[in-house]
């Protein structure tokens, strides 16, 4: 099969004369060979449809004049749509024509849904088709896609075959010549050289529910580039991330984040995509914090991604919303809901003598249930919880899976997904951070899985939490190094915490305790971890504000 297109003009204005030659060229430009035949009469036009099967494209003018009243246009276009239709069911086609029928003017409603019902695929206005405008080559883009998908045409690019199960999951999701047509549009974005060859590797599931791919591509003139393809079906997501990365860009320094390829996103069939350059030799920071040998390193690198022209930059320059601070803290309806589901689900290791051994499992479980439900931190009624909320603009899913570490000649991070980037609490960037830390990172494998170390956990999440020293821990150097770096770097990052506010640091942690509670893919005692540790945040949190009435 070759990429040639042969297209049938059922169409017998002179307007057409003008565009044929450029929608031979527009179809060369999309790497197609194209042949165009026009018909003016429509009898010539319904014989060579009743003969020829060669044509893989059909575009049908709809209103031909009628016989013999030269000056009234009957809609006789629809009687070729039906005999191309009927011709292909009758020869059991495997692959039908596309077939494009053109409209005269706008607002023709009922002659368009005539039109889809005898079989044509697309309805476009001849005015869509004006010679100045871009009309012709997205045409010829909509036949050189729909052709692709249709196995028309061979695929613009090679996809090489993959066993690997992540990639056979997104070609099963998104479709392969969507995919590969995706890939070109965003290379076309970039005006180099087209993609010839590509190569996808799985990355990610994504937190977002994206598929995140590597995609080593092959250039035509031999070059090789290597990009991170994020593919979704929400267009939206992708959209926003594009544009807090370019709003972002100057807020922080130029190596903290990568930059994207493309203005906006690519899409195809109701798949969307966004790609960036791929950090070749990076980790996350959570796997780079789980490696005892980055301990020395980790100030180092804390310091590049909070300090100077890092993230924690705009965290002093806040606003003052109409809402109250407590407001920040409430979890909206469906993590309630996922919160309680985690509470029934955990609550019986809360007590077990081989599992938590708390003693107030009963307490916990209505502090944590009366804070979810109606805002109360222990025995303070929402109302009473003092102070607006402060915002500041932050990352806003500042965990250790969306930082990297290039392992350059010293390590360095940058900062990847910008979807949720907006002005926020001020204290939840910092808070999620930690929290990620204590989650993931404090014995990551098998350790994580048992409770003898979940009472040093415990502790080790008190002792931040109240900016205390963190004692050491042989296991986890690195971690420990990187929440040691937080408590002695507080001022930095958390510049609006005076006494009165502090209370809502403790806040912030709980609502983060309690998502990590539900995070079914972390192990059972780090969930537990998270009710247990959000229950003694509630417990600080009240204390700040008591001390803050005894005061005045
Ligand atoms: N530019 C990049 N180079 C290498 N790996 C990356 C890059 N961007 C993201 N990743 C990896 O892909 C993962 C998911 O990407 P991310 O943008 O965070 O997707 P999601 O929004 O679905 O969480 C990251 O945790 C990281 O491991
Ligand atoms: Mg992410």
């Amino acid at each position: 099969m070759n990429r040639h297109v042969p297209v049938l003009l059922a169409d017998g204005r002179a307007q057409w004369l003008l565009l044929t030659t450029p929608l031979r060229q527009a179809l060369e430009s999309q790497r197609c060979t194209a042949q165009v035949v026009r018909s003016e009469e429509i009898a010539e036009t319904a014989r060579l449809v009743e003969t020829a099967s060669a044509y893989k494209v059909v575009i049908v003018n709809l209103l031909y004049p009628s016989p013999g009243r030269e000056d009234r246009l009957e809609p006789r276009g629809l009687e070729i749509i039906a005999t191309i239709r009927s011709r292909e069911r009758l020869a059991d086609s495997q692959h039908p024509a596309l077939v494009i029928a053109l409209l005269q003017s706008a607002g023709d409603d009922d002659l368009e849904r005539r039109a889809k019902g005898a079989g044509a695929d697309k309805v476009l206005r001849w005015s869509e088709l004006a010679p100045r405008t871009a009309g012709i080559k997205r045409l010829a883009k909509v036949i050189h896609d729909e052709l692709s998908r249709r196995e028309l045409i061979p695929l613009a690019l090679d996809l090489e075959e993959s066993d690997e199960p992540g990639v056979l999951t997104v070609i099963d999701d998104v479709g392969r010549p969507n995919l590969c047509l995706l890939i070109v549009d965003l290379a076309a974005d970039l005006a180099e050289h087209r993609v010839e060859r590509a190569k996808l590797g799985y990355v990610a599931p994504g937190a977002s529910g994206a598929h995140v791919l590597r995609a080593d591509l092959t250039m035509a003139n031999g070059l090789q580039r290597t990009w991170l393809l994020k593919l979704s079906d929400k267009r939206k997501i992708l959209k926003r991330e594009l544009a807090n990365a370019r709003h972002v860009g100057g807020a922080y320094g130029s190596n903290l984040i990568i930059g994207y390829l493309s203005r906006h996103p690519v899409s195809h069939a109701g798949w969307h995509a966004i790609a960036m350059a791929f950090a070749a030799d990076a980790v996350t920071l959570r796997s780079w914090l789980c490696d005892p040998r980055s301990a020395g390193q980790v100030p180092g690198v804390l310091s590049a991604l909070f300090l100077g022209h890092g993230l924690a930059r705009p965290y002093g320059r806040s606003t003052l919303a109409a809402e109250r601070a407590i407001d920040a803290f409430f979890l909206p309806a469906f993590r309630r809901n996922r919160v309680r589901q985690a509470v029934a689900q955990l609550r019986p290791l809360l007590s077990e003598t081989r599992a938590a051994r708390v003693d107030n499992p009963g307490e916990i479980v209505q502090a944590i249930g009366a804070f979810v439900r109606y805002g109360r931190i222990l025995g303070v009624e929402p109302d009473r919880c003092p102070g607006r909320l402060r915002t500041v603009a932050q990352h806003a899913d500042l965990h250790g899976g969306n930082v990297l570490v290039l392992q350059e000649q010293h390590p360095q991070p940058c900062v990847v997904d910008l979807a949720s980037h907006r002005s926020q609490h001020w204290a939840m960037d910092v808070a999620r951070f930690t929290t990620d830390i204590v989650m993931r990172c404090l014995d990551p494998l098998a350790e994580g899985h048992f409770w003898d170390r979940w009472p040093a956990w415990r502790t080790t999440l008190g002792l931040l939490s109240r900016f205390e020293a963190i004692p050491d821990d042989p296991r986890n150097p690195a971690a420990v190094a990187a929440l040691r770096w937080v408590v002695e770097q507080r001022p930095a990052l958390l510049p609006l915490m005076a006494e009165e506010q502090r209370w809502q640091w403790h806040a912030a942690l709980v609502e983060q305790l309690l998502r990590a509670a539900c995070r079914e893919e972390l192990p059972t005692p780090k969930r537990v971890l998270g009710l247990v540790g959000a229950y003694d945040q509630l417990v600080l949190a009240e204390a700040a504000m008591g001390k803050l009435s005894v005061a005045f």
